[in-house]
């Protein structure tokens, strides 16, 4: 088992790889949780690996309820936030009621919120059973649903407890969710690790066979790149950004397609385009794009926007980055990578450098 430290002072916590979901139980028993534990879960998930859970929690002698929420992102939202609360308050848990969230990042997301905003706030812990949850969205403290009026709109920053991984849930990820956790591991070598970025080129066949120890080693280094940036940013004030190269192409093909795209199939693309205006930009040499390019669709991930299900023009693209919350001040925000490892944020990009790339 391997532990990756998120230290924020009071509120830091320890992220254990390798855990064996039979094991979740006595893992819990430390944190000094009251007795009672929702676990947030989702039809599918619950029926592949729900009961070794529920038994290893009921084992260390929590009073265990499920709540299911339907399985899908539209179902991130204030709705079943609220059905959330009502089962809470039904079943009488109180401000020392921990809730647990088993799922992808939709579960992830949602169940965080709840317990952020749930009496103002009660214990939650993450055991997430995606390899995009395992890598990005179980850490770091950002929770939330989407608002009719844009994706993740509504939200809180809030750590959890801990984040217990069970890698084996892997073996039972649909392919192309898996594929989608990988381009956000492609985005950790890209913005932090140049020999991350080499090991994904010269693994590729072992992670996509989910050797063990090569699986291990991704996900461990991706969890300490965002471990360590979000302990010197939280809240996103300056370096947290980083983190979204790739995102903000990304969100607006999100946003284009209407959230039918993975998350991180509209990142690999966005991840192509950003490196492309780099070099456009001379903030870096030709190979930069090419091998980021390379990666990616080495990886089965898409990498450019014929991968859409519809034609997207320049400007529709334009205007949706514009209205993204990552605008500021009406400037878009960019992550551009220098060199394979290093990147600069910028909102200084040229509109017509930015279309003719875009347009490319
Ligand atoms: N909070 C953050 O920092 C952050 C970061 C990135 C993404 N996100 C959010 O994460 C969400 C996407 O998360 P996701 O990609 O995990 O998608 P998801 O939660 O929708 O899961 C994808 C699918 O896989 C199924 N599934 C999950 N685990 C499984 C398993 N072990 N075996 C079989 N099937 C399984 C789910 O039921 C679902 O159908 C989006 O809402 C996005 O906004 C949040």
């Amino acid at each position: 088992m391997h532990t990756v430290k998120v230290n924020l002072g009071d509120r830091s916590y320890d992220i254990e790889l390798g855990t064996g979901l039979d094991q979740a139980g006595a893992h819990l028993k430390e944190l000094g949780l009251g007795r009672k534990m929702a676990l947030v879960t989702n039809p599918t998930i619950k029926k592949i690996h729900g009961q070794r859970i529920v038994d290893s929690l009921k084992a260390a002698g929590f009073l265990v309820m499920s709540v299911e929420v339907p399985d899908g992102e539209q179902y991130k939202n204030l709705d079943w936030a609220n059905a959330i609360y009502t089962a809470l308050l039904t079943n009488g848990f109180d401000r020392k009621s921990a809730l647990v969230a088993f799922g992808g990042g939709v579960i992830g997301d949602l169940t965080g919120f709840a317990a952020a905003t749930f009496m103002r706030g009660v214990p939650f812990v993450q055991v997430p059973t995606t390899l995009l949850a395992m890598v990005d969205s179980s850490v770091g403290g950002k929770t939330g649903v989407n608002h009719p009026m844009g994706k993740n709109m509504i939200g809180a920053f809030y750590q959890p407890k801990k984040v217990l991984m069970d890698l084996g849930v892997l073996t039972t990820l649909p392919k192309e969710e898996f594929l989608s956790g990988m381009a956000e591991v492609i985005k950790y070598g890209v913005i932090r690790d140049p020999a991350l970025f080499d090991y994904l080129d010269k693994n590729r066949k072992k992670i996509l066979s989910l050797e063990p120890d090569v699986l291990t080693h991704i996900i461990k280094r991706s969890c300490e790149i965002k471990a360590e940036v979000v302990s010197k940013d939280e809240h996103e004030g300056g370096l947290r950004a980083i983190l979204n190269f790739g995102h903000t192409v990304g969100h607006a093909i999100e946003t284009a397609e209407n959230y039918t795209m993975r998350h991180g199939e509209a990142v690999a693309i966005g991840m192509v385009y950003a490196s492309r205006l780099a070099h456009r930009t001379g903030l870096c040499v030709s190979s930069v794009p090419e091998r980021v390019e390379r990666l990616i669709k080495s990886y089965g991930l898409p990498a450019d926007l014929t991968a859409l299900s519809r034609q997207l023009s320049v400007t529709e693209l334009m205007y949706t980055m514009q209205v993204d919350k990552k605008a500021e001040g009406g400037k878009v925000k960019f992550v551009l990578p220098s060199k394979i490892g290093e990147v600069v944020i910028t909102n200084q990009l040229d509109e017509g450098v930015l279309k003719e790339v875009l347009g490319e």
